[in-house]
């Protein structure tokens, strides 16, 4: 079977502002290359199947957590003037899912360039926006759209919702150690528990997000001026808010407080937390190695390193 048509898109990290991004905060992530998910498209003579981590078969028999894909793949199929019949769309990821690295909004993104190829479409920036945007409101109710807006970018982004984004000129001589700790995390359910904190809290919670609105701004002249020890401290008092909105857990607690006790500079959560990933700032290549060992030694699934001098902006 030859493929017709292919789509590729990256991971993402949250550097700052998940969670208080969705009350229209100012959020800073970035395009984390290192983990993808290609999508090719295959001619067939049947319904159309998906071959995937939750799911291979009959497009019509996957499982709710294919739900948005489902409905995109169908969405677009309309969109393009195309039967829905006579595709294999095959999906293959080394982006973790429900980690906090993206892996939704990157299925949708790789989907949509994947039909676009193989109908021989052209896709413009706003087509995709608006069709991944459809697959996300699925996922995740009211999605504040960073995810898809920073890997559709490529770029570093100060996004704020509603308002656009901006890239960021970073200029940082740092490395990021980024621990997965092998548990899902459930943006959804975590993203609606604070929303039920915050409306009964309203007094507790606003000035959380307010000095997580304040801290975002501050990194992002630190990220334009090399300052890494004031990124790092950002990133740990981010951490302890975010903890306060009850979205870390055990294991985002023990890589936080072991990366702080060896050496990291800053340490926080990142995406939508209870699970998923963690994030440490380190000085260099050689104290990232460190720490990402001991991390790995003590429960970490999986590393990597995020060198912030590669980032294009
Ligand atoms: C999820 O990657 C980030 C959250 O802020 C949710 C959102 O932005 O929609 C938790």
């Amino acid at each position: 079977m030859n493929n017709f048509g292919q789509g590729i898109a990256t991971g993402k990290i949250i550097l700052m502002g998940e969670h208080s991004v969705v009350y229209g905060k100012p959020a800073i992530a970035l395009p984390f290359n290192q983990v993808q998910i290609s999508v090719k498209i295959y001619k067939t003579d049947r319904p159309i199947t998906i071959s995937s981590y939750y799911h291979n078969g009959l497009l019509d028999e996957a499982p709710k957590e294919l739900f948005g894909i489902k409905q995109l793949i169908q969405i677009v199929m309309v969109y393009l003037k195309q039967p829905f019949f006579g595709i294999h769309v095959d999906i293959e990821s080394n982006v973790p899912v429900q980690r906090g690295l993206g892996s939704s909004a990157a299925v949708s993104i790789a989907v949509v360039r994947s039909l676009f190829d193989a109908f021989d479409v052209e896709l413009t920036q706003e087509k995709l926006n608006y069709f991944v945007d459809i697959a996300e409101q699925i996922h995740h109710e009211n999605p504040s759209g960073l995810d898809a807006m920073t890997i559709t970018s490529g770029k570093a982004l100060f996004f704020q919702k509603d308002l656009g984004q901006s890239v960021i000129s970073l200029k940082m001589d740092a490395v990021l150690v980024v621990a997965d700790t092998g548990k899902k995390g459930l943006t959804k359910e975590a993203v609606s528990e604070v929303r039920k904190l915050w409306q009964d809290n309203p007094t507790v919670v606003n000035p959380i997000l307010d000095r997580l609105e304040e801290l975002t701004k501050n990194v992002k002249n630190f990220l334009e001026n090399n300052e890494v020890i004031r990124l790092g401290l950002a990133m740990t008092e981010a951490h302890q808010l975010l903890k306060l909105m009850n979205v870390s857990d055990e294991k985002l607690e023990k890589f936080v407080d072991l990366s702080l006790k060896n050496g990291a500079l800053g340490a926080k959560l990142t995406g939508g937390g209870r699970g998923g990933c963690m994030i440490a700032l380190v000085k260099n290549i050689d104290d990232a190695i460190k720490l990402s060992d001991l991390l790995r030694n003590n429960g970490a699934v999986s590393t990597w390193f995020y060198d912030l001098k590669e980032i294009i902006t």
